[in-house]
């Protein structure tokens, strides 16, 4: 160690110690213990944020004025230990200056007001894999390329070849260089979410098609109308697609080039009834499928998902207008002959909307469904839906109870409101016409000698305040279920 660098040293540590109100002499004795794991890890910054050994992590997070100085990116060099992650989340910072050789791997600089990046500001942080630069006000014309340099080699510049993951949502970015991820060779995932492209053009394309290692692309509140059919030709490993909230009207076409896509995300999007040309192409890898608060939808037709012969997951809920579910929206006629092919579908998700049935060749094998969500929803309960009602109901209550909950009838209806789950033992059919007389008496006997019983005791009681309350509450209720029966057998 030469005397130079021994005095900077001393200076910081000096400097770290100072507010926990450690004296000079102290530090010295500290010295000449020359225990090195209790002195490398004192630094300067970890007294203005939080320093988390454990979670190997630097939290600066609304702390911060400015970024860190020399000789607190010294400070930070000398210690054993190197942070993986730092945080520097609201700190209105409003540029990214070069930053010095760290080991971090995971820098958030997202809530700040940065607006400009010096060319080749990561180029030291080889070990970088996951950037988050969201909800700061970066432009098109900041982002060139030179702003993810590599470190220089003799020949050239080497790409930053740790760096996985970026995010660039929430700016003002309305358009991407062409060559932007050139020096991101390796990247797996890219957030854009919520910058308003309104269209992708011809140069955003090419930026995203050179992502050869593309696995996550997030392109959701982007105010789209439409995909390039070519966009996905580059990323042929892309495994997640997320377009919601954008304004699609139709199904992108260009789907059907994302060969190995397992996940898409197309919530709140203008898209119409899946029928006719508007259906899914061929996407065999597809396993999830989301399409939640969608505001147009109130027919998925046949043949919409018949080409995702891969699916497990499908998830339809939230949409207020969706009425109509065609038998044959999941099937294929693959070989011709007197047997359809369906999907392997494990989940299915058809909460809150506005469904009355569910016809039971929608699926073959619904007793491969691991969840069934069903609740929300204005059901019929008239001998037509009875495959439901006395089927897969008490399957669902047998397998998520949770699930059955909240499954009510809308129709007919004098069973308006009942819970599905109520009328599955009772022979819903004469339930419905009001001649289980037998049944329906012992339950009224019962509802009613309940009150009576309990009317009796809150008299012998009379005087306990406490206890008349809470028969006055129970008896409501138990009125009001007899009320409930008597709407039930009219
Ligand atoms: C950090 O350590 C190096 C040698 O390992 C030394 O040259 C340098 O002066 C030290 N810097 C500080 C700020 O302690
Ligand atoms: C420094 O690290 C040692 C163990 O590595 C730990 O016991 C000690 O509490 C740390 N000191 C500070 C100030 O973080
Ligand atoms: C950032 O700026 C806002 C508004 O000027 C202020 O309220 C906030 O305290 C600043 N944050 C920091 C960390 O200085
Ligand atoms: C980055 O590393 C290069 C080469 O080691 C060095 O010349 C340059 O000063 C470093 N940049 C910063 C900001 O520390
Ligand atoms: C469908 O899923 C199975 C099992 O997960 C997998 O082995 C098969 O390769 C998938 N098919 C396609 C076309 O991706
Ligand atoms: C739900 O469907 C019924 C017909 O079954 C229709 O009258 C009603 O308008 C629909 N509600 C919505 C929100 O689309
Ligand atoms: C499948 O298609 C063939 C020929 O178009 C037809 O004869 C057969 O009935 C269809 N199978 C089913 C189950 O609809
Ligand atoms: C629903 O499940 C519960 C146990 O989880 C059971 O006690 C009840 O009888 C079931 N209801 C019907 C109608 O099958």
């Amino acid at each position: 160690m030469n005397i130079a660098g021994a005095t900077i040293f001393i200076v910081t540590t000096i400097c770290a110690l100072m507010p926990l109100g450690i004296t000079d002499s102290a530090v010295k004795s500290e010295e000449t213990k020359t225990e090195p794991s209790a002195k490398q890890n004192t630094s300067a910054i970890c007294t203005k944020c939080v320093c988390d050994v454990e979670n190997s992590l630097i939290d600066c997070t609304n702390k911060l004025t400015d970024w860190f100085t020399d000789e607190e990116w010294k400070s930070l060099q000398n210690q054993t230990i190197v942070f993986e992650s730092i945080k520097m989340e609201h700190n209105n910072l409003t540029t990214i200056p070069a930053l010095p050789a760290y080991g971090v791997k995971n820098l958030y600089l997202g809530y700040n007001q940065i607006a400009s990046i010096t060319l080749g500001a990561f180029q030291n942080l080889t070990e970088l894999t996951k950037l988050d630069l969201s909800n700061n006000k970066l432009t098109s014309k900041t982002l060139v390329p030179d702003v993810f340099k590599g470190p220089y080699s003799q020949q050239d510049f080497e790409p930053l070849k740790n760096l996985k993951s970026l995010n660039l949502g929430y700016n003002l970015i309305h358009s991407l260089n062409d060559d932007l991820f050139e020096h991101l060779p390796y990247l797996e995932e890219l957030s854009l979410s919520s910058n308003t492209f309104q269209v992708i053009d011809r140069l955003t394309e090419t930026a995203v098609a050179g992502l050869s290692s593309l696995k996550v692309l997030d392109m959701s509140f982007m105010e789209l109308s439409t995909l390039p059919d070519t966009i996905f030709h580059g990323p042929r490993d892309l495994d997640t697609l997320i377009l919601s909230g954008n304004l699609f009207k139709q199904v992108p076409k260009a789907l059907s080039f994302s060969k190995n896509l397992k996940r898409l995300v197309l919530d709140e999007n203008p898209i119409g009834n899946l029928e006719g040309e508007n259906v899914f192409p061929a996407m065999t890898s597809l396993k999830y499928l989301r399409m939640a608060y969608m505001q147009d939808i109130y027919k998925i037709g046949p043949g919409a998902f018949s080409e995702l012969q891969n699916l497990t997951e499908l998830i339809l809920s939230d949409n207020k207008m969706l009425t109509e579910l065609d038998l044959h929206a999941l099937s294929k006629n693959v070989t011709g002959g007197d047997f359809l092919d369906y999907p392997p579908l494990d989940k299915l998700y058809l909460n809150n909307c506005n469904l009355t049935t569910l016809p039971r060749e929608f699926l073959v094998r619904w007793d491969k469904l691991s969840v069934l969500d069903l609740r929300f929803n204005p059901w019929d309960c008239h001998t037509s839906n009875e495959y439901m009602i006395k089927y897969l109901i008490p399957r669902v209550n047998s397998t998520t109870p949770l699930l059955a909950k909240n499954v009510k009838c809308e129709y007919p209806e004098e069973l308006k409101g009942v819970e599905v789950l109520k009328i599955v033992n009772g022979d819903f059919e004469s339930a419905t016409q009001g001649s289980s007389l037998v049944w329906i008496g012992i339950i009224i006997a019962i509802l009613l000698a309940i009150p009576i019983i309990l009317a009796g005791m809150a008299v012998y009681k009379r005087g306990h305040c406490r206890l008349c309350k809470k028969n006055e509450a129970a008896n409501r209720t138990l009125y009001s279920r007899t009320s409930f029966n008597e709407d039930f057998h009219i």
